[in-house]
């Protein structure tokens, strides 16, 4: 009888790690086709963009299938050589550093730059990655440099660093003198990096405090998000609750939410304040219920939804298709990569392995050598703006890839 238990327990280890060593070949197999794939593709955007100059950071694909590149004043100029450290990252392959470094050394003007509020993006994406996998001397006084320009933007009055400047809302006469919008939290990273780079509290501070009045203004009662509110210069009150990227004023626009779910998760990492995993929380479980079969949202939760009116020069008032948002899915599926390790019972790890290889499937990701060599399919910028509808973004293949590094990473 003994022996028979014996052989029986011997047998369920042996299963056990069977079963565990099929599971980590599998991870390992689908990280390493990805990785495969975004090498190749991203070899031949290189040959496509050539040398940086200041004018050609890879955004998206236009109408005629022809690539669209920014300036590096556009918001997203920090992507794509962020998506290069990542893949240096990913392969350990010194050619990957080196255009890293180019891209990102092509950026540095930007240090004094306060146009708008995306200098988190511009230069934590790609000098914050620089820092962290080829420091260099000179990238902590660019990285301080930068949260310094940054937070010209922050205002005692309001709590808050503004994003854009002056704009009118859709309706055409609501002005916003101080609108700030929910994808902001993302700019708030390099300020944590700043401090501890500088000893200089201050930018620790004002990340707080940004986050905090986040959560009081920008958070409905079921935890959807509003994307701009507009406040009072001098009292700080709030004046307006709308949207300008998302379907209506009383929508969530699902990229936006997902910003705040990776915003608030890292505000947790930055600060250990419960209050911050509570909010991504809550955010997080709000996006997981309004996600369709294939995980990937669409881009408004509430587009063509009775109750929910478009307005004035709004394109969502006569374009109102259910297209999906890769962009939001990428930028979810690597924030919930995050959170699960701070709350490992919520599943949210399993979650956003599913994510990941839904994005990794052909229904969105791209065929090798198509889509002028962006790495996802099926993104939309702007629906309002009508701008980048169903279009690649470079966005969503950076933080596809950032979602690639953590699954890579996890324990
Ligand atoms: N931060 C702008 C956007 O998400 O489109």
């Amino acid at each position: 009888m003994r022996n028979k238990i014996n052989y029986c327990s011997i047998l369920l280890v042996c299963c056990c790690i069977m079963s565990l060593s099929a599971c980590s070949n599998s991870k390992n197999e689908f990280i390493q086709e990805n990785i495969d794939f975004a090498v190749q593709q991203t070899q031949l955007m290189l040959k496509q963009t050539g040398e940086p100059t200041g004018k050609n950071y890879p955004r998206t694909m236009n109408d005629k299938g022809k690539l669209v590149t920014t300036s590096m004043y556009d918001w997203t100029p920090g992507f794509f050589p962020g998506s290069l450290w990542y893949l240096y990252e990913l392969t350990g392959d010194k050619n990957w550093l080196e255009e890293a470094e180019k891209w990102t050394h092509s950026l540095e003007p930007l240090k004094t730059f306060t146009g708008h509020h995306d200098l988190g993006f511009m230069m934590y994406c790609s000098y914050g990655n620089a820092l962290r996998l080829a420091p260099k001397p000179e990238y902590k006084d660019i990285l301080i440099e930068s949260a310094e320009s940054l937070s010209t933007r922050f205002s005692e009055n309001t709590q808050m660093i503004k994003s854009w400047n002056y704009r009118k809302a859709w309706n055409d006469t609501t002005e916003w003198f101080y609108p700030v919008i929910v994808d902001n939290m993302m700019n708030l990273e390099m300020l944590f990096a700043a401090t501890k780079l500088s000893g200089n509290q201050k930018y620790y501070n004002i990340a707080v405090a940004h986050a905090n009045t986040t959560l009081k203004n920008h958070i409905r009662e079921d935890f959807g998000t509003y994307h701009v509110v507009d406040f009072d210069t001098i009292t700080g009150a709030t004046l307006d609750r709308a949207t300008c990227q998302g379907f209506s004023d009383n929508s969530t626009w699902s990229r936006g939410q997902a910003w705040m779910m990776y915003g608030y998760t890292m505000m947790y990492r930055e600060t250990q304040d419960p209050v911050y995993l509570e909010t991504a929380v809550a955010l997080t479980d709000f996006y997981m219920k309004h996600l369709p079969e294939d995980l990937v949202p669409l881009w408004d939760f509430n587009v063509g939804e009775p109750g929910y009116v478009p307005e004035g020069k709004s394109y969502a008032v006569q374009f109102q298709e259910k297209l999906k948002d890769a962009s939001a899915a990428a930028i979810a599926c690597s924030a919930l990569f995050e959170l699960d390790e701070y709350v490992p019972q919520k599943s949210y790890g399993e979650l956003a392995i599913k994510m990941l290889e839904s994005l990794a499937t052909p229904k969105y990701r791209a065929e090798l050598g198509t889509t002028t060599n962006f790495l996802l399919m099926h993104s939309v910028g702007s629906i309002p703006h009508k701008a980048e509808i169903d279009k690649p973004l470079v966005y969503a293949d950076y933080y596809f890839l950032e979602a690639l590094v953590r699954f890579k990473n996890r324990k």
